[in-house]
């Protein structure tokens, strides 16, 4: 194409002058923007597991403190916030709700939770915060029927979404859909792919605080 001197000069002039409208309408653009992103925290940051203030629940009066090995009997479960310092880089949440449990021991436990009662329970927590099926919240209970399978059974984490049904008891080694090796309370049944990730507890200053040892584990249904 043959461009002429006239031609080049009304171009570059149309172009200057689309750029200095672009210039301007920059921080005009800016203000329909989103606020940034809120940072957690530092000051709230906490590698404790904290009682979440549930009415009706046998903790109900102890939300906000430190969970310790004492507060529990056996199969007594607990609702705790866990906010450790390098959660929102690593899940991208300030805070995320576990299951804490006490529950008769097994050897799989060992160096994920918190050994009791000369060795015949076990403190564990498990990540009820999200569902690997679709993200739901799975909550315990202390017995039911299926609705799948028509089965009875006792203490079990159901997520109420699909249904899935996962043994805290059964504690066994996973693959989730990155193919990563990862604990969790077996998948009894339902539609979830996997069962649900144990996060690693110990007892620090008489209370119990969770371990970011394995955070890979949680990294799924938008986490991490
Ligand atoms: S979200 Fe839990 S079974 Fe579907």
């Amino acid at each position: 194409m043959n461009i002429t001197r006239r031609g080049f000069l009304q171009g570059a002039i149309g172009l200057a002058g689309a750029g200095m409208t672009t210039a301007l309408a920059v921080p005009a653009l800016k203000t329909l923007l989103p606020p940034p992103v809120t940072r957690c925290n530092d000051d709230d940051a906490h590698e404790t597991l904290t009682y979440k203030s549930e009415s009706g629940k046998w903790y109900e009066n102890m939300g906000g403190s430190v969970a310790k090995k004492e507060d529990f009997n056996l199969w007594d479960v607990a609702i705790v916030d866990w906010a450790p310092k390098d959660l929102e880089q690593e899940l991208g949440a300030c805070e995320i709700q576990l299951a804490l449990a006490k529950v008769p021991a097994e050897p799989s436990m060992n160096g994920l939770g918190v050994s009791v009662d000369d060795g015949n329970a076990y403190l564990m927590a498990y990540h009820t915060y999200k569902c690997p099926h679709l993200c739901c919240k799975p909550v315990f209970s202390a017995e039911g029927t299926s609705t799948i399978s028509g089965n009875d059974y006792e203490n079990m984490f159901l997520c109420p979404c699909h249904l899935s049904l996962f043994d805290p008891l059964s504690v066994i080694k996973n693959v989730d859909e990155q193919g990563r090796e990862v604990m969790a309370a077996e998948l009894l049944e339902g539609p979830a792919p996997y069962g649900l990730p144990v996060v690693p507890i110990e007892e620090k200053d008489g209370g119990l605080v969770g371990l970011m040892t394995q955070i890979e584990w949680l990294k799924y249904c938008g986490q991490g």
